[in-house]
């Protein structure tokens, strides 16, 4: 079995092709850095625009890299939301023609579900099984969220923020450190040069009673500390109380979760070399296998999304061709939204 995904719902462009058995084939993507930079963060219009130029060549170098044609394939995956909708939009309409045009099945794939089932895939890749249920830390741009995943389309959200998401932090923060977009890899980066101590810096939320999360007053806490302490203090201190707030939330959650046999960290922010060391430390300390794709898999791409599509391949689970593009889309329907965190479902 071979799917070909399609993802463009932020500012990655990018086509992989899939194997059942987690091989990945192909995979092509193309950011958009140079693009948004002017700006000091995402522009929709120019998303779409990017993603509308660079989607086709990639499609079609990914192809070439694997040898096959769209006859070979068995299905065609692409992100049908949430996301900013223009870049959605090409990404499902490309997919729906493709799979139109080659007589196979179209999987509208949630870009959340994508991160969701990636850690399985980079299980695959080294021959092992991730088995459900697994307590998921879903933390990148514009999400973060805590979610037992059961089964592949069957997810409950323990937690979510209530105002900013910890990608969103940190490319904040590295916005007033001067240290450049996207901002987590350089605040990662500043971080190794600072020490942790140096800034007294506030936990949102550490100790309540829901596992929920809040980076907005960090993010303040930040901007009042800058000019007064060196920028690599700030970012090491600033990463250092994000982790805290991470693996605190993550406590709590494990708690609450039921029975689960592994933690699983996934998104942009599960690249961050800090963040995967100590949610590893808590998964060792609760006797539970940890999982965390290599960073590659763990920021946007189009991977993730061809395996996402394989596993609801193999659940039956296809779309028809005139599934719609979807700007939000929560991955637990039933979840609440929370104070003020409504944007983040
Ligand atoms: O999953 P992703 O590529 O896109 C979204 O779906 O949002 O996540 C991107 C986010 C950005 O906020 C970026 O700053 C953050 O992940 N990120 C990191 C690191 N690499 C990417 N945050 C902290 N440390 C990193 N090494
Ligand atoms: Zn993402």
């Amino acid at each position: 079995m071979l799917i070909l995904g399609l993802e463009s719902s932020c500012d990655e462009t990018a086509a992989a092709l899939v194997a059942g058995d987690g091989c990945v084939v192909a995979h092509r993507l193309a950011g958009q850095e140079a693009a948004h930079a002017p700006y000091g963060g995402v522009v929709p219009e120019i998303a779409a625009r990017a993603h509308a130029d660079a989607l086709e060549p990639l499609i079609r170098a990914a192809l070439a890299d694997a040898g096959v044609t769209l006859r070979d394939i068995d299905a065609v995956a692409a992100t049908a939301g949430p996301g900013l909708i223009g870049g959605v939009m090409v990404g499902l309409v490309t997919g729906k023609a493709l799979a139109h045009a080659a007589g196979k099945p179209l999987l509208a794939v949630n870009h959340l579900e994508g991160h969701a089932l990636s850690p399985r895939l980079a299980y695959r890749m080294e021959g092992r099984d991730l088995p459900f249920p697994y307590l998921l830390l879903l933390v990148s741009g514009g999400h973060c969220q805590l979610l037992v995943v059961d089964g592949v389309g069957r997810y409950r959200r323990l937690a979510t923020t209530i105002d900013d998401a910890a990608g969103e932090a940190f490319d904040k923060t590295a916005k007033l450190l001067g240290l450049g977009f996207p901002g987590g890899p350089a605040v990662e980066r500043a971080a190794a040069e600072g020490d942790a101590r140096a800034v007294p810096l506030p936990r949102p939320l550490v100790g309540s009673g829901e596992p929920h999360f809040s980076f907005a007053g960090l993010k303040s806490a930040v901007a009042r500390a800058a000019g007064h302490y060196p920028p690599a203090d700030l970012a090491a201190s600033f990463q250092r109380a994000v982790i805290d707030c991470l693996v605190d939330r993550t406590r709590l959650a494990l708690d609450r979760a039921g029975p689960v046999g592994a933690l699983v960290v996934a998104g942009g922010v599960a690249a961050n070399a800090g963040v995967r060391a100590a949610l590893e430390e808590l998964a060792a300390a609760r006797g539970l296998a940890f999982a965390a794709p290599p960073g590659w898999l763990c920021t946007d791409n189009a991977a993730m999304i061809a395996w996402a599509g394989a596993e609801r391949l193999a659940a039956g689970l296809t779309d028809p061709l005139d599934v719609p593009a979807r700007p939000r889309w929560p991955l637990d329907p039933a979840a609440e939204p929370v104070r003020g965190a409504g944007v983040k479902a």
